[in-house]
């Protein structure tokens, strides 16, 4: 398959004028991850081949945020005057005798099987080009046929009303012989309404050259669904999203409102999943067997176990909860919460860094911060580990069955022994060493005969 397919060029070098944005339009996100990043996979996918990609309006920062890409050539078009300039850019890079497949950065949801499609019903010394049949064509290249056969694309701003009409579409997505290419690249001119050199051009100069124009049609319209402006974006967002859901809800999972969950990553779950409306999920999630995630919440780069209930407008990232733990409503472990089975963590807790063995719980109003915690611990309304000195995170460790009371402030760094109990409202500042009931409290002073201040 694609045999003779050495080399992909990715066009990205456009401002995206459109878009109304300082950022270049590549880089504007669907579903959490930026338009490019998609073209770059799926060319990845396509075996044995080198990738360029053409880049220009702030490409130094396109480049730093796919800095982790390999394999990638990058190419400036110093003058963003058109397609048909910028693959010229590439041409001293690229073999006459091969072919070359040239992909639009922003045409995020091109698949895999169409550009195969397309590689194989190109003819060996003709054009492969991807169109489509659109009811609402507008923007896009028309497709001009005689008897049959591609002759010309032409632009929807150069097209006349018979030609607005035509309801076949350019993709832009086109696989041709490199020597071809060249020879025909230079006959490409600016004489049109918006003085750009089109790439689209070659084909009526293929068509005088008495090459063989062939085409095939995407599996899916949505393929082909280019991003130009901020709404074309969110229409392609709610179509992605809505893709996604259909697997995630095949796989067994109930989602009370598909149209009220987004995914910006992968999600990855076990059997009766529960998951209420207007959930996020962000980066890499794993839900084990019949976990119920609550309305609001949002979900990033998590293990959450079997059988774990997470209460509505739950804030959960880069933390991994074993069975059974029941978390919010309204918690946030912000990262690196540890939690061993059937731990609870309730109302307004904020966890950054801790392990909770099993059967422990904070319920209400704490903040616990670089905190090793044992089994089976109460920690009580209002409870602070003060885990900062102005410079340095310093660590807590309770035992297993401590009791701590509300309102406690717990001054780190300090160790808890096990079984110890803390009074309500007492500020540990030293380790505390065997069991014991530990408060620090001035006696309580009643006085009988005081009246409350009468109003003036
Ligand atoms: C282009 C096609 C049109 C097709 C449509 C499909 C041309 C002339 N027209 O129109 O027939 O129906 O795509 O979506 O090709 N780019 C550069 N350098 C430039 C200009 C553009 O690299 O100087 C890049 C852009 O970053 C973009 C791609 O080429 O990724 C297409 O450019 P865009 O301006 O979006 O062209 P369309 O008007 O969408
Ligand atoms: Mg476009």
């Amino acid at each position: 398959m694609c045999h003779h397919l050495t080399n992909i060029v990715i066009l990205a070098a456009g401002k995206g004028t459109r878009m109304r944005s300082d950022n270049p339009k590549v880089l504007h996100k669907l579903a959490g991850k930026p338009i490019i990043k998609y073209i770059i996979d799926t060319a990845k996918s396509i075996n044995k081949h080198k990738i360029y990609i053409v880049y220009g309006f702030k490409g130094e920062l396109i480049k730093k945020t796919l800095n982790n890409e390999s394999s990638i050539t990058w190419i400036l078009q110093k003058e963003q005057v058109g397609t048909g300039n910028a693959i010229k850019e590439v041409f001293p890079y690229l073999n006459d005798r091969e072919d070359v497949l040239i992909l639009y950065g922003d045409i995020p949801l091109i698949s895999t099987e169409t550009l195969k499609h397309l590689c194989n019903v190109k003819p060996k010394n003709g054009i492969g080009l991807l169109t489509a049949i659109s009811d609402n064509p507008d923007g896009y290249g028309r497709i001009i046929r005689k008897n049959g056969t591609i002759s010309e694309i032409v632009e929807h701003e150069d097209a006349n009303p018979q030609q607005l009409s035509i309801k076949e579409i350019n993709t832009g997505i086109i696989i041709v012989n490199i020597g071809d290419l060249k020879r025909w690249s230079k006959k490409i001119n600016n004489n049109n309404i918006q003085k750009e050199y089109y790439l689209t051009d070659i084909i009526k100069i293929a068509y005088k050259d008495n090459c063989l124009i062939k085409s095939v049609y995407p599996k899916d319209i949505n393929e082909i669904k280019g991003i130009n402006d901020r709404i074309q974006l969110a229409k392609l967002e709610r179509i992605y999203q809505a893709k996604q859901v259909e697997k995630i809800i095949l796989s067994g999972v109930t989602l009370h409102d598909p149209i009220r969950f987004d995914l910006r990553g992968t999600l990855i779950c076990g059997i009766d999943v529960e998951i209420d409306t207007n959930v996020i999920i962000e980066g890499i999630v794993v839900l084990g067997n019949r976990v119920r995630i609550g309305s609001g919440c949002l979900i990033k780069n998590s293990f959450i176990g079997d059988d774990c209930n997470i209460y509505p407008y739950s804030i959960i990232k880069n933390s991994n909860l074993d069975k059974k733990c029941k978390i919010g409503p309204f918690s946030h472990l912000r990262t690196e919460a540890n939690l061993a089975q059937n731990v609870c963590i309730g109302n307004f807790v904020e966890i950054k860094e801790v392990y909770l063995s099993n059967h422990s719980k904070a319920n209400h109003l704490s903040y616990l911060g670089n905190a090793d915690i044992g089994s089976n611990v109460n920690i009580g309304a209002g409870t602070i580990t003060c885990n900062y000195d102005g410079n340095n995170k310093l660590k807590t460790i309770i035992g297993n069955n401590v009791f701590i009371g509300s309102d406690t402030q717990l001054v780190a760094p300090v160790t808890i022994a096990e079984d110890v109990t803390i009074a309500a409202g007492t500020t540990v500042l030293k380790d505390i060493k065997n069991p014991g009931l530990i408060f620090d409290r001035k006696e309580q002073i009643h006085r009988k005969n005081w009246k409350r201040p009468l109003k003036k």
